[in-house]
């Protein structure tokens, strides 16, 4: 075994132990949305205002990179935990030099988040009732919601766009209402 050998096994090892212990302990591994699935949600994007559009789980970046580059007049937010997809997004925002994005390396139920015009998200069904619950007690300022394949548990979706693929696999707009106490959905 030469020394490249014993180098590129370590390294091999390293990523896989990371990506797998980032996808036991978040629920998810980062699985980018598909081509088809991120047109759809540019397209809902394209009905949420001119404000911020923070991506809650964004991977290696595979949403808030081409977002941020085809919207330069909108800031464009990523929160992500797993380590390399992470890493690999800032190398890419930093090559691209794209200011309008900021990459948190933060777990997105533990931070404030910040006043945007909209969320997208691409998680599992029990992060999405984690979010309906986030949003219900701490009421941020965010007038939308996009999430690829998984409905909000109790929110009716304004808009639902059904995918050409195998599953059909749908992407919803919710558009948040807030009242004094509580976001309620406009129907
Ligand atoms: C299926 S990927 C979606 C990636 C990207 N948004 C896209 O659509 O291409 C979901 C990502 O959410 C991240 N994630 C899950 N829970 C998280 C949390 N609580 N805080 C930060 N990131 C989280 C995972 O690490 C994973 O990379």
């Amino acid at each position: 075994m030469t020394l490249f050998d014993i180098v590129l096994f370590f390294t091999v090892v390293f990523i896989a132990v990371s990506l797998i212990y980032s996808t036991l302990q978040l629920g998810i591994s980062p699985m980018p949305s598909s081509s088809k699935a991120y047109n759809a949600m540019l397209k809902l994007v394209d009905e949420t205002g001119a404000g911020a559009i923070i991506d809650l789980g964004s991977g290696w970046g595979n949403f808030v990179i081409p977002m941020a580059k085809c919207k330069p007049q909108r800031q464009v937010i990523g929160y992500e935990m797993s380590l390399l997809p992470w890493l690999t997004s800032i190398i890419l925002k930093k090559l691209l030099g794209l200011k309008n994005l900021t990459l948190y390396r933060k777990n997105f139920y533990k931070v404030k988040l910040p006043p945007a015009s909209v969320i997208v998200c691409y998680l599992y069904p029990q992060a999405m009732n984690k979010i309906q619950e986030k949003l219900l007690i701490e009421q941020p300022e965010i007038e939308f919601i996009i999430s690829n394949n998984f409905a909000l548990p109790s929110w009716q979706p304004n808009k639902v766009i059904k995918l050409d693929d195998f599953y059909k696999s749908p992407i919803y707009l919710y558009k948040i209402v807030a009242t004094n106490q509580v976001n309620v959905l406009s129907t």
